[in-house]
């Protein structure tokens, strides 16, 4: 479908032999399970769709260059990978962010390519950002500014997953979890009777002291 677009945003979508750092990375966080609905908006030539089919989990994509005939349904995590550092214009920056927010029902996946790799993005300034000389567009993030970015435009409380990928969680329960699950992996603790104060707990000392509960 043809978009009429400041730069040449679909240029930006290359074919993936593998998974996504930031699919992997919720893989491995244990956010994409068979379980739950997955939706990959703007999800370029669909190579993390057909990647996490395989993985058996109920995955759907959309791209509004690629895939724009697939029906867009809200689900429980949305992932919006290197969409927003391609998108020239800020305003339109802003709704792609919070429409993939409104069809996310637990866990909002964002990632954006980070201002480290400057010395690989070449062009000419352009708003807030850069064109290439093949006409696409990058804005390359600080890593707090992506957090920064994406709490302020959700209003959910926004975790650092990875370096350039942040997870904006609508259901407190499941942030609860993660970030337990982050501060001690091994959760045999986590079968006692009160889990959920003792999640709250641990989370809550971490939250202010920066560091888990020492044995003590
Ligand atoms: C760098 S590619 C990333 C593709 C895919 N997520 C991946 O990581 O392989 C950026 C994608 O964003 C899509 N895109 C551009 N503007 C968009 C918008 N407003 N909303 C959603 N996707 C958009 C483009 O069509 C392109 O496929």
């Amino acid at each position: 479908m043809q978009q009429i677009w400041g730069s040449e945003r679909r240029r930006t979508a290359i074919g993936r032999m593998t998974l996504s750092v930031p699919a992997r990375q919720a893989l491995a966080d244990r956010q994409l399970v068979p379980e739950r609905t997955i939706l990959d908006y703007g999800c370029g030539r669909g190579d993390d769709v057909r990647a996490l089919q395989q993985l058996d989990c109920q995955v759907a994509g959309w791209d509004p260059y690629y895939r724009s005939d697939m029906q867009l349904v809200a689900s429980d995590v949305v992932l919006l990978t290197y969409v927003l550092n391609v998108i020239e214009d800020p305003a339109e920056r802003r709704q792609t962010l919070e429409q993939a927010w409104e069809l996310t029902s637990t866990l909002l996946v964002v990632s954006a390519r980070l201002t480290w790799e400057k010395s690989k993005v070449h062009g000419q300034e352009f708003g807030d950002g850069l064109l290439t000389s093949r006409q696409t567009f990058q804005h390359l993030y600080a890593a707090s500014e992506l957090r920064e970015y994406v709490e302020q435009v959700t209003g959910a409380r926004v975790v650092a997953a990875a370096p350039g990928v942040v997870y904006a969680f609508r259901d407190e329960g499941a942030r609860l979890s993660y970030l337990a699950q982050r501060v001690i992996p091994d959760a045999e603790w986590l079968a006692s009777e009160d889990t959920a104060s003792a999640v709250s707990a641990v989370v809550d000392f971490f939250e202010r002291r920066g560091r888990p509960p020492g044995i003590e």
